[in-house]
């Protein structure tokens, strides 16, 4: 058990372990202290002089990142004298800065506009020419640099040297004509490399696809799970909906969880988000012919009393636990068996950070809820919910889609994404995750089509009375698995 020792910040008494960093002990105690450079996944830097603040025996100011707490330690991080401190390191690192906040797509989300603006630093005293660098580079993997607006914390060149281990950035010049950049004819170019554009404090590295798109004080964010590996990183989904427009998704961005992904992301999982809007199965079909759901609905339920025991389901191992279990009681209905086929579902090599072999999001799932990891049997009835397996047989194939694919179905009834409801998945690490719903869509989810064809109430709730006849998901519930996972498995 780690020793933990009492200290006093601003005249509160805080407690923490004992050698821990006093920035990290200030901040998880909600005292506000500006940093640049440090971050939790990359440690210690002490380059950015930001988090400065006034500890009683030192004759000068600290840097809170590189001190550690101690028993009785006196911490002032506000007050005329530090205050002065702080206003003197922030003018510094604006002293070339060009402060163009109104047409930066960091604006809203960027430290030192914060800072700038809590200490009041509005005029430049500033005679000479600022330092002019290249505000326009394109440093590769989707990532753009205004050099210009860097505070040189390092924090970029650190995760391509300490956390790819790919060393693509780094800082080079002196003085104040140091810049960032990469070495010449090299690029940006690791599968991780757009987190760099999360860590920038700063608006000086910014996403190509996210930029100038939307600002960000019009979006709204919803905790979920990137749904392209098993490794289930944790996400925001950021959206907004405009008047008379959808509601759209503009990003995913990574969600710190140490047990999980740590703060970070692959920019393949990242990206996903675009799978939202694109070829998306928005309507009943019929032999091909768009068709009421009503009319395809009853279709499915005559079908399935007309075959029943004698049917097979396939269905996606990136389902929800919650979409599985409903399936399950169909299948119970109608004697049918369930498979889900793990192996289309695997993919080059699991790499040594967070990118999974396993494509599939709830293969743990699967697993858990006993359903058969084979390919489907032949049967008079198939059934193929969201699988990515093409089914090119003759015979009755009935398909749920969130998005359009080949197929020979003779029905073909669209379920919502993932983004559009809410639900769990358990990822390779063994914990329950959950998904909340981002955005409002017309689909029907997959409960609600099995809700009507069984004439009898699948609620969400029912559904975790279910799964909670599991002997690892006893006394779980949705809510219960909180914003960061249980561990289950
Ligand atoms: Fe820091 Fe951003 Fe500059 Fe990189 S680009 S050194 S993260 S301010
Ligand atoms: Fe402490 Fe940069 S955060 S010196």
């Amino acid at each position: 058990m780690d020793k933990m020792v009492t200290f006093f910040a601003n005249g509160n008494e805080i407690k923490a372990k004992e050698g821990e960093i006093l920035l990290r002990a200030l901040l998880e105690n909600g005292i506000e202290v500006p940093h640049f450079c440090y971050h939790d996944a990359l440690g210690v830097d002490g380059n950015c002089r930001m988090c400065m603040v006034e500890i009683e025996g030192f004759k000068r100011p600290q840097v809170s990142c590189d001190t550690e707490v101690q028993e009785g330690m006196v911490v002032r991080t506000m007050g005329a004298n530090i205050n002065e401190v702080k206003r003197s390191i922030l003018e510094l690192e604006l002293i070339n800065h060009p402060v163009d906040c109104p047409i930066c797509d960091q604006a809203g989300e960027c430290k030192l506009q914060d800072y700038y603006m809590q200490t009041g630093l509005y005029d430049s005293r500033l005679t000479t020419q600022k330092v002019h660098k290249n505000k326009h580079i394109d440093l590769g993997s989707s990532v753009m640099l205004d050099q210009e607006r860097c505070v040189l914390c390092a924090r970029c060149s650190r995760f391509t040297s300490n956390i790819t281990k790919t060393g693509e950035l780094g800082i080079m010049g002196r003085g104040d004509h140091s810049y960032l950049g990469t070495m010449p004819n090299k690029k940006l170019d690791n599968p991780y490399a757009m987190n760099v554009v999360d860590l920038c404090p700063v608006g000086a590295l910014t996403s190509r696809d996210f930029r100038f798109k939307q600002r960000v004080w019009f979006l709204k964010s919803a905790d979920s799970i990137c749904q392209e590996c098993e490794k289930g990183c944790n996400i925001t989904i950021d959206h907004t909906q405009e008047k008379y427009k959808e509601d759209v998704i503009y990003r995913f961005k990574p969600r710190a969880n140490k047990s999980v992904n740590g703060y970070f992301m692959c920019d393949f999982g990242r990206l996903s988000y675009k799978k939202q809007s694109e070829n998306r199965q928005e309507e009943f079909l019929i032999s091909g012919e768009k068709s009421e759901s009503f009319e395809v609905l009853n279709k499915l339920k005559n079908l399935l009393d007309l075959n029943k025991g004698t049917v097979s389901i396939l269905i996606s191992p990136s389902c929800s636990l919650e979409e599985m279990m409903a399936v399950k009681l169909l299948a119970k209905r109608y004697e049918a068996e369930v498979f889900c086929d793990l192996d289309l579902y695997l993919e080059g090599k699991d790499d040594d950070f967070l990118i999974k072999a396993q494509k599939a999001s709830n293969k743990k799932g699967t697993e858990l809820l006993g359903i058969n990891s084979g390919d489907y049997k032949k049967n008079s009835l198939i059934i193929n919910i969201n699988h990515k397996k093409i089914i090119k047989e003759n015979g009755l194939i009935v398909e749920f889609l969130t998005h359009k694919k080949e197929n020979n179905a003779y029905l073909v009834l669209p379920i919502a994404y993932f983004t559009e409801q809410k639900g769990s998945a358990i990822n390779s690490d063994g914990y329950i995750q959950r998904m909340e719903k981002a955005i409002t869509k017309e689909n029907m989810t997959l409960l609600e089509i099995i809700q009507a064809v069984l004439e009898e109430e699948i609620s969400f709730d029912l559904i975790w009375q279910e799964l909670q006849k599991i002997d690892q998901l006893n006394g779980i519930s949705w809510d219960k698995i909180g914003k960061t996972g249980i561990k289950v498995l």
